[in-house]
């Protein structure tokens, strides 16, 4: 019965947004020499997904080798417990080519290891020590004055694994299914107002 009503709301996303923001973007790898029409096979699955992610069918991602961290942070970054692996899973590159998926859609051609990153850009590797840090509570930052108390950007979330959505993740500032404001980001940051829904600088 869960199993059914899951697959009821990734059918209802399908018909409506998620669809027409995905198709055609840089996260729609269908066609793209992978022999399917199925946008959504390279992230999710119907059936034999892992809890990673909601019915995720990719692998576990590389792990973060390098994190994210200074003498001036309050908080301390610690990526295994935000979405850096999921994303990792694709934009270390290695993995992305190499990828077996969990559950190839049907009739799929699709090759592993015939995949790869056209941009250097997007190469974000397994150092996030030059990244902005994620994988911590946003609570842990708040005693900075340069941090806001409360978020003031419209699509900015915190995220976690769990049911409290307390964390600074990738998709605090991405949405990986919606590419209207490139490159997959919440909100516009025209004068910077993605930073500033955050930060009070
Ligand atoms: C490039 C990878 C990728 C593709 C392609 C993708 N998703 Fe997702 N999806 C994710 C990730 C990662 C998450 C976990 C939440 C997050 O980090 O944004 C997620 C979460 C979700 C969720 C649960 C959270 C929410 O946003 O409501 C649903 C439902 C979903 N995806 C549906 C879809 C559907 C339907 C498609 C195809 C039209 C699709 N996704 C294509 C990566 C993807
Ligand atoms: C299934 C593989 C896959 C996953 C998972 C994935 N991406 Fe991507 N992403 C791509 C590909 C492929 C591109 C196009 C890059 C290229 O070909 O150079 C891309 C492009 C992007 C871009 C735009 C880069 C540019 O230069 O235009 C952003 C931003 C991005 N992804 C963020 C994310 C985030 C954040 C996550 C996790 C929440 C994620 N992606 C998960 C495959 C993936
Ligand atoms: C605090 C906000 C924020 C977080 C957190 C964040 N990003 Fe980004 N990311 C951005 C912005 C803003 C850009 C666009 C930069 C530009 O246009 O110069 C971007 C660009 C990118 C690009 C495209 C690179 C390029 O220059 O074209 C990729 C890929 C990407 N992010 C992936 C990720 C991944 C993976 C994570 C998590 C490990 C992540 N981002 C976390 C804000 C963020
Ligand atoms: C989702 C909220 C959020 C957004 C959006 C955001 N940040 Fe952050 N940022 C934080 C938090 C929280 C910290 C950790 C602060 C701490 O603990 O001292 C941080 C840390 C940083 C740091 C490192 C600070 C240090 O002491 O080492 C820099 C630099 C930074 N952010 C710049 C940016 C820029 C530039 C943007 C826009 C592209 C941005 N941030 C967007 C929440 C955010």
């Amino acid at each position: 019965m869960k199993k059914i009503i899951v697959l009821a709301a990734l059918v209802t996303l399908v018909a409506t947004s998620a669809f027409g923001a995905i198709s055609g973007t840089a996260h729609d790898l269908s066609g793209k020499g992978t022999g399917t029409t199925e946008i959504c096979a390279f992230c999710h699955t119907p059936h034999s997904g892992t809890t990673q992610a909601p019915l995720w069918n990719r692998g576990a991602g590389p792990g973060v080798v390098t994190e994210y961290n200074s003498s001036t942070m309050n908080a301390t970054s610690g990526s295994a417990s935000s979405d850096a692996s999921l994303c990792l899973s694709c934009h270390d590159s290695t993995a992305y080519a190499g990828t077996v998926l969990t559950n190839v859609p049907n009739g799929s051609t699709y090759v592993p290891g015939s995949l790869a990153m056209t941009s250097v850009n997007a190469i974000i590797g397994t150092n996030l020590s030059n990244d902005h840090p994620v994988g911590f509570a946003y609570a842990d930052s708040t005693a900075d004055a340069g941090i806001r108390g409360t978020i003031v950007g419209s699509n900015v979330q915190l995220f976690s694994l769990t049911a409290a959505k307390t964390d600074v993740w990738c998709s605090s500032c991405h949405d990986v299914h919606d590419n209207t404001v490139a490159p997959f980001l919440v909100q516009s940051n025209a004068n910077s107002a993605l930073c500033l829904a955050c930060h009070n600088k």
